[in-house]
């Protein structure tokens, strides 16, 4: 049974990473996906390899032109949006960023990490809001991907981490708007921790170390291993099916456990 079938989306980041995986989960469930992201080619080469249910378009986040003419570029071509998965997302940690630690960050990348990761969710919810409300719209699913540092702090990054939370807070405010408003249309948010994707490129280096780094954070988390693309991507089809239909304004972490307790926690006697 496909769980999507009929419905309409649109993923952020969808190049590569969770984005690609969302695409072809949702795809795979029925969705008609529109992968976007700023690398062209790799996006239109995931929706190439979708098929036909998939089409390809530029979107940078952080430009609300763009937002503006991809979203009507959708709802023209495909008669609508129902689904909204706002994933596109960036550390601060490729060069030429520079330091992420409170003391040492440069206002500039402060703010860069910002306007793609907070800026771009506000602009994909004002948008998707804009053509998912009745009248014309039918309501939908907007799915906002924060982190595990959306919830606590990151000594070493510290923007990554004020935007995850930004993102938290205003899943909320999207959440009880759209439902005081009568629009039909639900928002939360999901809390990954570690998965594995080029994001942690930078931080893991491509070199012999890179496996010893991989186990290393595999230690510190509970269940044993750094996560999928694919775990995440359960999680998306199920907030974006009709399925989650009572859930809205919630955070749902995603973690191997890593969030579930505490390092120094007393231990039992035996
Ligand atoms: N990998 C993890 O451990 C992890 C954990 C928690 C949250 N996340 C979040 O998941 C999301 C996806 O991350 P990922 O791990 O797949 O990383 P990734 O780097 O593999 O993918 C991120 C994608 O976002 C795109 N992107 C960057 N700037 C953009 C812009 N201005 N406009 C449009 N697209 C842009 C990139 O081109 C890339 O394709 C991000 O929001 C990230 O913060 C990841």
């Amino acid at each position: 049974m496909q769980r999507l079938r009929g419905k309409v989306a649109l993923v952020t980041g969808a190049a590569r990473g969770i984005g690609a995986a969302c695409a072809r989960a949702l795809a795979s469930e029925g969705a008609s996906v529109w992968v976007t992201d700023i690398l062209d080619d790799l996006a239109a080469a995931v929706a190439r390899e979708i098929g036909p249910s998939a089409r390809h378009a530029h979107l940078d986040v952080r430009d609300e032109t763009q937002w503006s003419s991809v979203i009507d570029r959708i709802t023209s071509a495909s008669g609508g949006l129902d689904v909204l998965l706002n994933n596109a997302g960036v550390t601060g940690f490729d060069p030429p960023d520079g330091p992420q630690d409170p003391e040492h960050a440069s206002l500039d990348s402060w703010r860069q990490v910002h306007a793609v990761n907070s800026d771009g969710t506000f602009l994909g919810c004002k948008h998707a809001i804009r053509v998912m409300k009745p009248p014309t719209g039918r309501g939908g699913s907007i799915i906002n991907v924060s982190s595990r540092s959306g919830l606590v702090g990151i000594a070493g990054a510290a923007a990554y981490a004020s935007s995850k939370a930004a993102i938290r807070n205003h899943t909320k405010s999207v959440a009880l708007y759209c439902a005081q408003q009568h629009y039909g249309i639900r928002c939360n948010s999901i809390h990954p921790g570690a998965i594995l994707t080029p994001m942690w490129d930078a931080m893991l280096g491509d070199g012999p170390e890179r496996a010893e780094a991989i186990a290393e954070i595999a230690e510190g988390v509970p269940l044993g291993r750094m996560g999928k693309p694919e775990d995440v991507a359960h999680l998306v089809v199920y907030l974006a099916s009709d399925e989650s239909g009572y859930m809205t304004g919630s955070e749902l972490t995603l973690d191997g456990g890593i969030l579930a307790g505490w390092e120094a926690q007393p231990q039992g006697r035996s």
